[in-house]
């Protein structure tokens, strides 16, 4: 168990608990988080779960594959921490975690 603070465009922030496994996602589709959608459902083919690692937490959350790093390659607001939250597996050592989220989605 551990906390995920997603950081809206606006601003908002909502923490909230995620249990080991899941992806980042999925835990903020599980919380009605607003600005991620995840409409592929987690198979790396619509980059609508675009997240912004905040950068001291980046090294934690593993390197994008290339299917991650193609979709990544095609969203507007990609930065250096851009990762697609579907494909960001939660651990134990990302518990504190914080993203931010862009201000719109693919
Ligand atoms: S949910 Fe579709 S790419 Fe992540």
């Amino acid at each position: 168990m551990g906390k995920i603070t997603f950081i809206a465009h606006d601003q908002t922030e909502h923490v909230v608990d995620f249990e080991a496994g899941a992806s980042v996602m999925q835990v903020a589709v599980d919380n009605a988080i607003p600005g991620i959608d995840g409409d592929c459902g987690g198979e790396c083919a619509c980059g609508t779960c675009h997240i912004i690692v905040a950068k001291e937490w980046f090294n934690k959350t593993g390197a994008p594959g290339q299917d991650e790093e193609q979709m990544l390659s095609m969203t507007p607001e990609r930065t250096e921490t851009s990762r697609l939250g579907c494909q960001v597996r939660t651990t134990e050592a990302m518990d504190g975690i914080t993203v931010r989220l862009p201000e719109f989605q693919m």
